[in-house]
């Protein structure tokens, strides 16, 4: 069963500044909680008791959001409220399942999970990108099903308009296995639209093989001039690893844009 789980945390933000310009966006709230602990309560359900954190110098801010033991402990002295010592527990229990590892310049997802490699003890791992809010449904949960059943790598799929394939990694489809899952024949990170084989996305959740640090250690920068998951997933298929897509039955929320961050509070609250 796949225990660890990895949350790449060192990207800029930029497409939410100002509001990341000294705020980490993991940490703004999305009605009343960080979009961070969304993630962490879909791993911990999931079954997950290890994480591993991608933070970088600049966002230290989410260190501290879980190693601020003696602000609670005076706060909780003092007044005895008890909302603030439940969620002060939370914190603290998810703290002890929390490693920290530094990626200090951004170059991409690809060189951020890299960082991770002597952490993996496992033949998989799991991978949750925080713009990707997937609510209602454990996601993580029915691919780590999947990975159990057969065996192999697993990546989260939605379909997405076509006029926006440039935005994401966009599959190719050998076979169905069900109308849920299908093989992946091959995947692109952010085609261009004439480029784009389908418009079946890949969103944030990934169950990876180990052997994709060997992958991703001679991996040359892609488009944007980044070093891409995508690219070094890319080589595994070509080496035959088998890769599953999973269309997940959960509601998709894109708290990685603007628009999706001010969208997500308002559906959240509704669901
Ligand atoms: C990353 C991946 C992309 C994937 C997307 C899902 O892109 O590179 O393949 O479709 O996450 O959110 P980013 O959001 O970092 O631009």
């Amino acid at each position: 069963m796949i225990k660890q789980a990895i949350i790449p945390l060192a990207g800029l933000g930029t497409r939410l500044l100002p509001l990341t310009s000294v705020f980490p966006k993991e940490l703004l709230p999305i009605n009343g909680k960080p979009g961070l602990e969304y993630i962490l309560d879909e791993c911990i359900d999931a079954g997950v008791n290890e994480i591993i954190f991608i933070i970088s110098s600049k966002k230290k801010l989410i260190k501290k959001y879980f190693y601020n033991d003696n602000f609670f402990k005076k706060i909780i002295k003092k007044k005895k409220d008890g909302r603030v010592k439940k969620e002060y527990k939370k914190i603290l229990s998810l703290k002890k399942k929390i490693k920290f590892v530094y990626q200090n310049k951004p170059l991409g997802t690809g060189d951020a999970i890299l960082k991770t490699k002597k952490f993996i003890t496992g033949s998989h791992f799991l991978v949750l990108f925080p713009d990707d809010l997937i609510l209602k449904k454990n996601c993580s949960k029915d691919m780590i099903a999947l990975n159990k059943k057969f065996n192999c790598s697993v990546m989260a799929s939605k379909k997405v308009k076509r006029k926006d394939v440039s935005r994401w990694g966009i599959y190719s489809i050998k076979n169905k296995i069900n109308n849920k899952n299908f093989i992946i024949k091959d995947v692109i990170e952010k085609p261009k639209i004439n480029k784009a084989p389908s418009t079946n996305a890949v969103i944030g959740r990934y169950i990876l093989p180990k052997e994709i640090f060997l992958k991703l250690q001679k991996q040359n920068k892609g488009v944007g001039g980044e070093i891409h998951i995508t690219d070094a997933i890319r080589k595994l298929i070509n080496a035959k690893y088998k890769f599953i897509g999973h269309n997940f039955a959960g509601k998709y929320l894109d708290c990685g844009t603007m628009n999706g961050y001010i969208k997500s509070s308002l559906e959240i609250s509704k669901l």
